[in-house]
């Protein structure tokens, strides 16, 4: 018996409803801040991520999946930002719209080892603000994070925010860093004497406590930003305010993308565990022309959907009202199959019974569909050419005209 790859999720029947309803969720909290959907291929030259995330990224480092044909190596995408962002600028979205509000759902992919809420494929819900470095869209962006937690009824996030400055403030805090941690590397755990010489400023959010101490002892906090970042995120700060979105500052918040400057943010869920982010995004204001394009603002956020499925409190949508058919006998059966069509010509949801199930199996299997009504057809009702309609919520059971099926059902 072949078996799913580890890391890999079978989405079943009964939960890919949940998933349906989280994202019809998501595509109209969307629509509502007019973002608009995108979709590109799950398939990209690896160079547009090396380029994009970082060489040094934990991501660049050990989690992509490669391919390599002839001379080239492509990679599933192990996320979407950097994907969007060439397709904006290949399809000169820059010139058509300049300021593009984007939205994706799909899946992403990467080498990680599995456990709960961590996945070699699992899929965003995310998207992307290009063309503008206003603060405001920082402060529309979270309100959006928030709204679309909202709509899939997650309650007790936290959302936790910092300012990494520009490109000469993120350089400033790496020597900063380098001063204050070079003296101390004994006490920092072996990653973070990794992350020392590869990507310094991913110590600040290591998870060790010693660690922790350490980079609690250097007192860092917005002393390392130019007036202008330093304005930028106090003009989100207090626009988070007005708009009272709780959050918290978290000056040692970094994220492990190389691409973004400003504003990051992450949003937690204790319930999560060990594994506890449930989406995270920030500005990247130089990737666009790192990519090649012009020079632009851009912000955007991705959510886990895996991870906010451990935590949504949504009740499933009712399921569809289902029309269940019980042919007794092959003449019943044939009647019953050019019934069915005018059932769906007219919309209504319908389905037969097809494993030769007596009466009383077959009503047993309606009852599981939980179908609303269900139609007998047998040789009495097809020499009076009716068809015996039992009502599965009140019980009631009547003769219905053949002709007349179609508007009673409606109603
Ligand atoms: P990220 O923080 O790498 O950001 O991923 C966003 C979210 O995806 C995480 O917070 C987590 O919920 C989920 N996630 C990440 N890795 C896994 C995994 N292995 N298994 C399950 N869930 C996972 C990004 O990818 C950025 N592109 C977000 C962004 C968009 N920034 C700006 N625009």
């Amino acid at each position: 018996m072949f078996k799913r790859i580890p890391g890999t999720k079978d989405i079943l029947p009964d939960e890919a409803s949940l998933w349906q309803n989280i994202e019809e969720s998501a595509r109209k909290i969307f629509s509502l801040y007019n973002y608009r959907e995108i979709r590109v291929p799950v398939i990209e030259e690896e160079s547009l991520f090396n380029r994009s995330l970082g060489q040094s990224s934990e991501i660049i480092q050990k989690q992509m999946f490669l391919i390599r044909h002839q001379n080239d190596v492509y990679a599933l995408r192990p996320e979407g930002t950097a994907g969007i962002v060439r397709s904006y600028i290949e399809n000169n979205l820059d010139k058509k719209e300049s300021f593009a509000k984007l939205y994706y759902i799909g899946p992403m992919f990467r080498l990680e080892r599995p456990q709960k809420g961590r996945l070699r494929q699992f899929h965003h819900i995310g998207c992307e603000a290009i063309g503008s470095g206003c603060a405001s869209l920082d402060i529309e962006i979270i309100s959006l994070a928030d709204r679309l937690l909202k709509g899939f009824c997650v309650e007790g996030y936290k959302i936790k925010i910092n300012s990494l400055g520009c490109a000469k403030d993120k350089k400033e805090l790496t020597v900063v860093l380098h001063k204050g941690l070079k003296n101390k590397l004994d006490k920092l755990c072996l990653d973070c004497n990794t992350r020392f010489k590869v990507n310094i400023l991913r110590i600040l959010d290591c998870k060790n406590d010693q660690c922790r101490e350490v980079v609690k002892g250097l007192n860092i906090h917005e002393e390392y930003l130019c007036p202008d970042c330093k304005r930028h995120f106090e003009i989100v700060l207090k626009g988070l305010d007005l708009v009272n979105i709780k959050y918290e500052v978290s000056p040692y918040l970094v994220r492990g993308l190389d691409y973004y400057t400003r504003t990051v943010f992450e949003i937690t869920h204790e319930e999560l565990g060990a594994q506890d982010a449930l989406g995270a995004g920030g500005r990247y204001d130089n990737l666009v022309k790192e990519l090649d394009g012009p020079e632009m603002g851009a912000v955007g956020f991705a959510f886990g959907v895996e991870r906010l499925l451990l935590v949504a409190r949504c009740a499933p949508h009712a399921g569809k009202s289902l029309v269940y058919f019980i042919p007794l006998g092959d003449e019943a059966r044939k009647e019953a199959l050019k019934l069915l069509e005018d059932l769906r010509a007219n919309a209504i949801a319908c389905d037969m019974e097809y494993e030769g199930k007596s009466l009383k199996g077959a009503m047993r299997k309606a009852n599981d569909l939980q179908a609303k009504v269900v139609l007998i057809l047998g040789e009495d009702e097809l020499k009076k050419n009716v068809v015996t309609l039992k009502d599965m919520v009140s019980g009631e059971q009547r003769e219905i005209k053949k002709e007349d099926l179609v508007a009673e059902l409606k109603k």
